[in-house]
């Protein structure tokens, strides 16, 4: 396809009334490490390159829209945890972000434990691999059958998340001559987001028993008593895309607080607590996130400053991160089909892919950033949106960005930080074909997830 040059249309403060940026970066061409994998750069030529491979010949390899996973960013990302939290903690990468086998694999290899919430997961995790006691299991409603499996698989713990299913899995586990390890996942009143939390009155929710009112208190009562389970912990998930830690100190505190009134109550000092995931990453420049080693001493000082205070000894923490360790090691790649400025508004770059394989801009007006990586441009900045090609207007990929005003169809254009919650979040609508992830290391791409087909869709439509 041809690069038409086109007016460049609007440029930026002052017609921009909502969005992330409100001036346009000093270099377009600059592709900022805090939000690209790893091994992202430009060669000679001007072209981003992933591993060494240029995106352009990625794009004729594996066609576009796709998802390319920087692998050795992936497993030094994994690393970095599994040192930060060190021998006396536990990581469990959390499947929901991205899963598939090679992933399962190259967890199992840097030493992760991986955490699933549904069937699916655990069949994916099990058949690539992964030691079940390795394994924690969440979901708020899991089936009988999933319950099931999990416990003759042998699964680490299956975290409960009601009364019911307090009975449902002791009965199961029971009736399998079985003890499950088990935890609680207990609501604390915390929401935290980004740099804001609020610290009471979030037991409005679908996930956990509540603390308050004593709930959770009640649950452990209960979960004692039963042969099949063996209570380990108390589990707490507070948000997502979290950059301050006052959140987790708050969270921490309650949930020490209940391990000192069971020690009280029972004579029972539980011997873990999970902390959950919900980290944040960069997903424009403006973001600043923690590296893991921070993470991990803040937890840990909150912890044993809370046990210390409660006269408990300090349990084994786990965390949960899933964004954190895969979001920013993979790209979407795009070709433009469409540029349309807007005139006195802004310029509409329609791609090939959209809301099918990028849910979360439409869903939780996510914000991303993006680049033209095909090549590099001197032209002016242009105050873009990137939008996909569904029936929906709120097909929006990017809603505010800057990319240089000689952009035209045949462009390849690349989002960054779209490895977590875009593959797994990814629909057919509109009979999409989702795309394929490609994991790429040292000179060498592969498919790991390959792309839908055509036939893929008349296989599961029986007529
Ligand atoms: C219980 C639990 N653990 C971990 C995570 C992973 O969160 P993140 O990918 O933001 O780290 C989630 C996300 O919803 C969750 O619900």
């Amino acid at each position: 396809m041809s690069r038409s040059a086109h007016p460049a249309g609007p440029r930026h403060a002052d017609v921009l009334t909502e969005g992330h940026y409100s001036a346009p970066p000093a270099d377009l061409n600059v592709l900022d490490p805090k939000v690209w994998a790893r091994t992202v750069t430009r060669d000679e030529r001007g072209v981003a390159t992933v591993g060494g491979l240029g995106v352009d010949a990625l794009a004729e390899e594996f066609g576009t829209p796709a998802y390319f996973l920087d692998e050795t960013d992936f497993r030094a990302r994994c690393r970095a945890w599994a040192e930060a939290f060190g021998k006396d903690a536990d990581v469990f990468y959390a499947g929901k972000a991205f899963l598939s086998r090679a992933i399962v694999r190259w967890l199992k290899e840097e030493g992760l434990n991986l955490d699933v919430c549904s069937g699916g997961e655990l069949t994916t995790a099990l058949s690539a691999g992964m030691p079940a006691e390795r394994i924690a299991f969440h979901g708020n409603n899991k089936s009988e059958e999933e319950i099931r499996t999990a416990v003759e698989a042998g699964v680490g713990r299956i975290v409960l998340d009601s009364f019911q299913e307090i009975v449902r899995v002791a009965h199961i586990a029971q009736s399998l001559g079985k003890r499950q390890r088990v935890q609680i996942r207990v609501t604390v009143g915390v929401e935290a987001h980004t740099h804001e939390f609020i610290a009471t009155a979030h037991e409005d929710q679908k996930f956990g028993i509540a603390l308050a009112g004593g709930q959770a208190a009640e649950a452990v009562r209960r979960a004692l008593k039963l042969d099949g389970l063996e209570l380990i912990g108390i589990h707490s998930h507070i948000g997502s895309q979290i950059f301050d830690m006052a959140g987790f100190e708050v969270s921490a505190r309650r949930v020490v607080q209940l391990l000192a009134e069971v020690r009280d109550e029972h004579g029972v000092e539980l011997p873990e607590i999970d902390l959950g995931g919900g980290l944040g990453i960069a997903y424009t420049s403006e973001d600043d996130p923690r590296e893991p080693h921070e993470i991990a001493k803040a937890l840990s000082e909150i912890v044993t400053r809370e046990c210390e205070s409660a006269g408990l000894r300090t349990p084994r923490i786990s965390v949960e991160p899933g964004r954190a360790i895969v979001g920013p090691t993979a790209f979407t790649l795009y070709r433009v089909g469409t540029v349309k400025p807007l005139e006195g508004l802004r310029t509409y770059v329609s791609v090939d892919g959209g809301m099918s394989d990028n849910i979360r801009t439409a869903l939780y007006d996510a914000e991303y950033s993006v680049s033209l990586v095909s090549r590099t441009s001197d032209a002016e900045p242009m105050l873009s949106r990137v939008v996909g090609k569904h029936c929906e207007s709120g097909d929006i990929v990017v809603r505010d960005a800057f990319l240089p005003a000689d952009l035209g169809p045949g462009d390849l254009i690349a989002v960054p930080a779209t490895g977590a919650y875009c593959r797994s979040m990814a629909s057919n609508y509109n009979h999409a074909l989702r795309p394929p992830v490609v994991a790429v290391r040292d000179g060498e791409a592969r498919v790991i997830v390959r792309r839908e087909t055509e036939e893929d869709l008349l296989r599961l439509d029986v007529g």
